[in-house]
């Protein structure tokens, strides 16, 4: 079957076409228009802005797809949308325009929970064994974007149960509003990292390990906590604190000296991931998951994926390691075409029917919470 996914819920108008058959499934195409130059004038996301470029955006973004897949409308079976959680004035774009398509193509429609598309970026291509089962389950997946950070565990496909979660900050909002303390701009998560890169080759180039010895050490928030939750707030205040102390120093001091903004980013980029992945390992032990997975935005993170490996290899020999392929770690349309294949393929003749009057019904929900599927049986 193929699916027609559309993705507006934050600053990416995006709209891919994705097949599904005994072999997994295959992308066909998948485009992105990021509006990140707009909103970075602004130093985040303006959603009346945002929904403004979807406007613009999405028929040429389809046509785009239809050009690169050479399908036609008569091929796809199957329109899904992002429905929520997001900012509402964008998400109304993209379920406009999944309603009118849905309508006038006479093709069922399914709303889908971005968080849900995230998980199920894991499922595309060359990480996608079978269509019956995939993964080993349980499944636990850390999931770390702009908006989430949470530990879901999954028992079976779209069975989800948060084991744990931020109590303020998502990990990629954390990451953002470093970089604005840090002068870096938006969007900061690979800003951030890219800086903290820097840093790391320095130490591993560096002739005298003494001189390179940082002065900056920032808390692991939770970190000894005996729950699955995490908190980033106090990290991000911790870093403010930090370069207004050595802003005021080089003020004082030394006004020719740089600040240490890389060993910041590096000391930063580090905390974030110490304590998510000692979480992970920690969660993936008690509930027994046989799949460690990543998802969301932050899961583009060179050093999250790397560190997060390592760490499920060493603690959790018998645990397999998933993440989505570096193009569906951030939002994108085809991780939703792909979670609504799985969603498809548990409905009966019934839930199919039903579905092609969804144009009449599906709504936004900017605060959607991840629903697991009721009847798991078929
Ligand atoms: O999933 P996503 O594209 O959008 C949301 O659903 O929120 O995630 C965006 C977040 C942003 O906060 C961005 O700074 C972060 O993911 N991000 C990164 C990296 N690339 C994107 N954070 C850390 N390192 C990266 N390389
Ligand atoms: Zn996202």
């Amino acid at each position: 079957m193929r699916v027609l996914g559309i993705e507006t819920s934050c600053d990416e108008t995006g709209i891919s076409l994705a097949e599904a058959d005994q072999n997994g499934i295959r992308v066909l195409s998948n485009v992105i228009s990021s509006q990140v130059k707009i909103h970075a004038r602004w130093g985040g996301i303006v959603p009346n802005l945002a929904a403004r470029e979807h406007v613009k955006n999405i028929i040429p973004v389809l046509e785009k797809v239809f050009a690169e897949s050479q399908a036609s409308v008569e091929e796809i079976d199957l329109i899904a949308v992002t429905n929520g959680p997001g900012l509402i004035p964008a998400l109304l774009i993209g379920t406009s325009a999944a309603k009118t398509l849905s309508y006038v193509w006479k093709k069922p429609l399914l709303g889908i929970h971005h968080i849900e598309g995230h998980i199920y970026a894991n499922f595309i291509g060359a990480n996608f064994k079978s269509t019956k089962s995939g993964f080993n389950f349980p499944v636990l997946c850390l999931v770390v974007s702009g908006g989430h950070t949470q530990l879901v565990l999954m028992k079976n496909h779209l069975q989800y149960k948060i084991v744990g979660q931020t109590l303020d900050d998502a990990a990629g909002e954390a990451f953002d509003k470093v970089a604005r303390i840090l002068g870096l701009g938006y969007p900061g998560g690979p800003a951030v990292s890219r800086l903290a890169a820097e840093r790391k080759s320095e130490i591993a180039n560096a002739k005298n390990q003494k001189e390179l010895k940082s002065s900056i050490y920032l808390p692991r928030p939770m970190l000894n906590k005996n729950n699955f939750n995490f908190s980033f707030s106090g990290l991000k205040t911790a870093v403010l604190y930090k370069f207004k102390e050595l802003e005021k120093n080089k003020k004082t001091k030394d006004s020719d000296s740089r600040l240490p903004i890389a060993e910041m980013a590096h000391e930063f980029q580090q905390a974030v991931i110490d304590v998510l992945v000692a979480k992970t390992i920690r969660a993936a032990r008690q509930y027994g998951a046989k799949t460690v997975m990543l998802a969301g935005g932050v899961s583009a993170n060179q050093e999250l994926r790397g560190q997060l490996k390592e760490e499920v290899e060493k603690n959790l020999p018998d645990v397999e390691y998933s993440l989505p392929v570096f193009d569906y770690c951030v939002d994108n349309a085809a991780m939703i075409a792909a979670a609504a294949c799985f969603r498809w393929s548990k409905m009966n003749a019934r839930e199919k029917k039903k579905a092609r009057e969804n144009w009449k019904r599906l709504k936004t929900d900017a605060g959607l919470k991840l629903q697991s599927l009721k009847n798991n049986s078929r």
